[in-house]
Order: C-alpha cells, then sequence, then structure tokens
C-alpha cells in the first residue's frame, strides 16, 4: 500500500442510471489501496461550499448502490460562474473556495463523472487550482468522443425501446401512426438504437436532413401493402422542414429542446390523412434501474479510474473501446462531440431493414 489517499468523487451535469454504480465502484477499488472516498454532493458546488457538503463513503454504505437510479450524491446541471459577482461590487473568487474545500476535506485527487461539457469544466477548473483529475463518462446522449458507450446509454435505449414495443402494440390496434420523441442532443444514437432495437417504421436522426415528402412517402407505401400503422421515432434535435430546431421556453426563460414530436405529427396527418399520436418519453429515459450493459461499464470505468489515481495518471478520461477500459487525455474527448457517423454499420441496417431514414 502506499501513503494513505483521500478520493474526492462527484457527478455533474444531468443524472443517468449506473452513476451510483460508478461510485460504488470507485469506492471498492479504493478500499483495496486503502485509501478513503468523499462523496462530494451537488458537483463542484458541494466543495465550493462552506462548510463543504460531502460524506464519507465507505464499501459496507455503497454496497447496495448497484441497482439504484439516479445519483445518490446530488447534480449540478448548469455552468457556475467562477468570478461570482457580489452585491457590494466586488468579485467573489470560486476558485479559492473550491480549494478551501479541497483542503478542509484533505483531498488528494477528484474523479468525476460527466458528459463532455462537465469533464471539460472539472478539468478546467481542477487544472487552475493543482488538484489532480481523472474522469469518467456518462450521458445517455453518447456523444462523448472516443468512447464507444457511456455510462446510462443502454438504459436509455432500453426505455426507448420498451416503449416502441408498447406503441406498435396501440399503433396496430387503432391504424394510427405512431410518434416517439426521444432525447439525445445534438447526436441521434438513442433513435438509431431503440428504432432498430424497437421495430420502427421510420427513424429521424439529427444527422441526416430528411424530408417530410419522403416520410409520407414510407408511410402511405405502408398503407398501400395494406398495414395501415406505422412507428416513427425521432430525435429532439431533428428540425423541421424550414430549417428550425423546436425549443420549449421554461420557466426562468431557459429554453429546453421538445416539440418536434407534435410539428411531425401535424405534417404526416396533413400529407397522409393518418390519425397520429405522439408521445415524448423526456426524462423517464435518465430514471430508474441501470441495465446490466450500464452497471458494467459504471463498474470497470470506476475500477481503472482508481487505479489511474494509483499510477498518478491525471488529466485523463477511461473510455470504452473494443471491450476494453483505455484511458485517453481529456483534451481527446472535449475536442469534438460523436455524432451519428455516416458510415455508421447501423445505418446500413437501418435501410436494409427497410426504415425509412427521411432522405430517399
Ligand atoms: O444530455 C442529456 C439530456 O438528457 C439530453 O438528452 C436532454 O436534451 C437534456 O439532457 C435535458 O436536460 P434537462 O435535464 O436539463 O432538462
Amino acid at each position: 500500500m502506499g501513503e494513505v489517499k483521500r478520493i474526492g468523487v462527484l457527478t455533474s451535469g444531468g443524472d443517468c442510471a449506473g452513476l451510483n454504480a460508478a461510485i460504488r465502484a470507485v469506492v471498492m477499488q479504493a478500499a483495496n489501496y486503502g485509501w478513503e472516498v468523499m462523496g462530494i454532493h451537488h458537483g463542484t458546488e458541494g466543495l465550493m461550499r462552506q462548510p463543504p457538503e460531502a460524506k464519507l463513503l465507505v464499501p459496507d454504505k455503497v454496497e447496495q448502490w448497484l441497482t439504484l437510479g439516479g445519483t445518490l450524491l446530488g447534480t449540478i446541471n448548469r455552468g457556475l460562474p467562477l468570478d461570482l459577482p457580489l452585491d457590494d461590487g466586488t468579485i467573489r473568487d470560486r476558485r479559492l473556495d473550491f480549494i478551501a474545500g479541497c483542503r478542509e476535506l484533505g483531498l488528494s485527487a477528484i474523479i468525476g463523472i460527466g458528459g463532455d461539457g462537465s469533464l471539460k469544466i472539472l478539468h478546467g477548473l481542477t487544472d487552475q487550482v493543482g488538484m489532480p483529475f481523472v474522469g469518467i463518462p456518462k450521458t445517455i446522449d453518447n456523444d462523448v468522443a472516443i468512447t464507444e458507450q457511456s455510462i446510462g446509454f443502454d438504459t436509455a435505449v432500453n426505455i426507448a425501446t420498451e416503449a416502441l414495443d408498447r406503441l406498435h402494440f396501440t399503433a396496430a390496434s387503432h391504424d394510427r401512426v405512431m410518434i416517439l420523441e426521444v432525447m439525445g442532443r445534438d447526436a441521434g444514437h438513442i433513435a438509431l438504437h431503440a428504432g432498430i432495437a424497437g421495430g420502427a417504421h421510420v427513424i429521424l436522426i439529427p444527422e441526416i436532413p430528411y424530408q417530410i415528402d419522403l416520410v409520407s412517402k414510407a408511410i402511405l407505401a405502408r398503407q398501400a401493402a395494406g398495414k395501415a400503422f406505422s412507428v416513427v421515432i425521432v430525435s429532439e434535435a431533428v428540425c423541421t422542414s424550414g430549417g428550425d430546431i423546436i425549443t420549449q421556453t421554461q420557466a426562468f426563460g431557459e429554453c429546453r429542446l421538445g416539440g418536434i414530436g407534435q410539428y411531425l405529427a401535424q405534417e404526416l396527418t396533413r400529407a397522409t390523412g393518418a390519425e397520429t399520436r405522439v408521445t415524448v418519453l423526456g426524462h423517464v429515459q435518465r430514471g430508474g434501474v441501470p441495465s446490466p450493459l450500464d452497471r458494467v461499464l459504471a463498474s470497470a470505468f470506476g475500477v481503472e479510474a482508481v487505479n489511474l489515481v494509483a499510477r498518478g495518471e491525471f488529466s485523463r478520461v477511461v473510455t470504452w473501446q473494443q471491450r476494453q477500459v483505455v484511458s485517453v487525455p481529456i483534451e481527446a474527448i472535449t475536442a469534438s462531440c460523436r455524432t451519428v457517423d455516416p458510415e455508421d454499420t447501423l445505418l446500413k441496417t437501418a435501410r436494409g431493414l427497410g426504415i425509412c431514414l427521411g432522405d430517399c
């Protein structure tokens, strides 16, 4: 055993299934090195509060966390200004609060679990204050570069697939067009995977601009072949035919993606005469028990993140490549976002299955 270390672990950005499984793995592997783990509440915010908000996590405490949804540490889904203007006109440098929190907790390294945006922010902050950092990728969108899979994606695909399975029955019973709107931001991975797994007849993703008349044609062709129902899956960031992304303004003026399903329903009803209904899956995709694959991935990532700390390999992120955990410099995952590649094998699969992708 080396010198006794204390690692801080935190979750940042939107929650998803498998976060608690990753935290559990960090705690269990750290114990193998004789180290302690502090679970920090609400991302970096917990470290910046006075006193810092964190709790000691021990293997016995986290043993049952494997299957729990969400994050038991809490998270924040917004960037924090590091230079905070105060009422008296002065600026509070929250980096100093961060350093104070790390010192008070006696941390020698931080493991952060987040999407590409969160990992970039966390790395920037820890780098500025000289705190060693290792990242673990999570996001239902699966858009973190380099890694083939991020924690939470598989569970989201399972949920969307189950929704499609259910929609098939009701669509067929009523001879309707059923549209399922799923999350994913600018990446169509959820729609593409769930669309194939759930037997959708139309899959629309942001990476492939669609033509509404081609989608209508596919539905009319099914009707002409005696199949009066169709199931459509659409990613939230797919544009209207005018090229606009549809958003909804929430309380406090926040703009959120959402509404493309309803837009398509109107267009398709007009063009095909079919009765159309929309289901917006929303945050259901992020909640609940993680799938076995997400539990495996989270466990493998958590263990290897601690190994990186042990080897002193910092400013790195663990990734999943050909069933191996491979660490890469953090810049490699923040340089770009992993959207669906035009050569993605699943696009060929979808076309081979006769699924309409809206472009031909
Ligand atoms: O990035 C994950 C994600 O679930 C996106 O798919 C979605 O657009 C967004 O977060 C929703 O964010 P919020 O939880 O802030 O509504």
